[in-house]
């Protein structure tokens, strides 16, 4: 993919599918393909863009100020929403991911036409690219179609959309795949986010079962033990930087003992995986000392919490990247 080719068509298609004096909103997430679209649509369309990032509740720690960095660094204006209200009352109860996956769709969709309504604007940016379509089957392609693909899970920004939405979505790198927009990134000087891919539904697919804020906070207090022992390790030479490595709350209650107190708590799934375009992916070894020192710090920080850690070994296929 050539970046300069590729901007020279993309900037016209964006400034004739948001006609001028018609004002677009950009879902940005502070991930990398949702902050190149961001790129992209302000170079298109300077002020006519507002980039908005919505707090979910379902974010990692210290998620808000390093999406607010990576966009300060981009150079893309933006707002924080707070939402996170909005959020887990829509997931009160619901346990089947794909009803999570599209009940998250629908809810970031409510809140940026609350803020499209403030802002006079009729469009929606999205980050979308090719894998998140392609995984979303033949109904996420918007075209009516037959696909030879059926879904294989409803990527929250595209399957989950709800049918009476009244912002037109745009989404400038949909037929990118992720190394095309790493290329785009480095020719744009959009600061490489350092965190690894986060999906769009948050911690929500890592947490198994209902999510509720209790539960979301055990899975965020795990992938941070996870993020930072693993980037430790790295950074200590003791293994590669994995493509992604996180912790998945799992709805199963085991026995434990603290003391000589039984406990009856939550297990924790450990899982850090090598791709190359998360259409496939490789489990990667952990060393031990580090699985070691991750288990004892996840049920020393959850503890009464967590009482079992477990390490997740297997590729895509069979299974996929998130547990959801
Ligand atoms: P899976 O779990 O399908 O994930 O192997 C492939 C890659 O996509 C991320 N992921 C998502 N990203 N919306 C997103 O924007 C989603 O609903 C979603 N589900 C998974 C996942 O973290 C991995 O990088």
């Amino acid at each position: 993919m050539d970046p300069e080719r590729f901007l020279d068509e993309a900037i016209p298609k964006v400034q004739a599918a948001v006609p001028a004096p018609s004002k677009a909103i950009v879902a940005a997430s502070g991930g990398i393909d949702s902050t190149v679209a961001a790129v992209v649509v302000t170079k298109a369309l300077g002020e006519r863009a507002t980039a908005l990032f919505i707090d979910t509740g379902l974010l990692r720690r210290g998620e808000v100020a390093k999406t607010e960095e990576v966009l300060n660094g981009a150079g893309v204006p933006h707002r924080v929403v707070p939402a996170a209200s909005d959020f887990f009352r829509v997931l009160k109860g619901v346990t089947d991911p794909e009803k999570k996956r599209k009940s998250i769709g629908e809810t970031f969709i409510r809140v940026f036409e609350k803020e499209a309504v403030a802002l006079h604007a009729d469009y929606l940016v999205q980050g979308t690219i090719a894998p998140d379509w392609i995984e979303s089957g033949s109904a996420a392609e918007g075209k009516g179609g037959p696909s030879a693909r059926d879904t294989i899970k409803t990527h929250h920004n595209v399957g989950g959309l709800p049918p009476d939405m009244k912002l037109k979505v745009v989404e400038p790198l949909r037929d990118l795949y992720k190394d095309e927009v790493r290329t785009l990134a480095r020719h744009l000087k959009v600061p490489a986010p350092e965190r690894q891919p986060f999906p769009g539904p948050g911690l929500a697919v890592r947490v198994v079962g209902e999510v509720t804020p209790e539960r979301t906070e055990i899975a965020r207090v795990a992938c941070a033990v996870v993020e930072e022992e693993v980037e430790r390790a790295a950074h200590d030479g003791k293994m590669p930087l994995p493509w992604q490595y996180f912790a998945t709350l799992l709805p199963v209650r085991t026995v434990g003992v603290i003391g000589d107190v039984r406990t009856h708590a939550d297990a924790v799934s450990v899982r850090a995986v090598e791709s190359i375009d998360a259409m496939t992916a490789t489990a990667v070894a952990i060393p031990h000392d580090v699985l070691r020192r991750i288990s004892e710090r996840i049920t020393r920080e959850l503890s009464g919490k967590v009482s079992r850690v477990l390490y997740d070994i297997t590729d895509k296929p069979p299974a996929t990247i998130e547990w959801e």
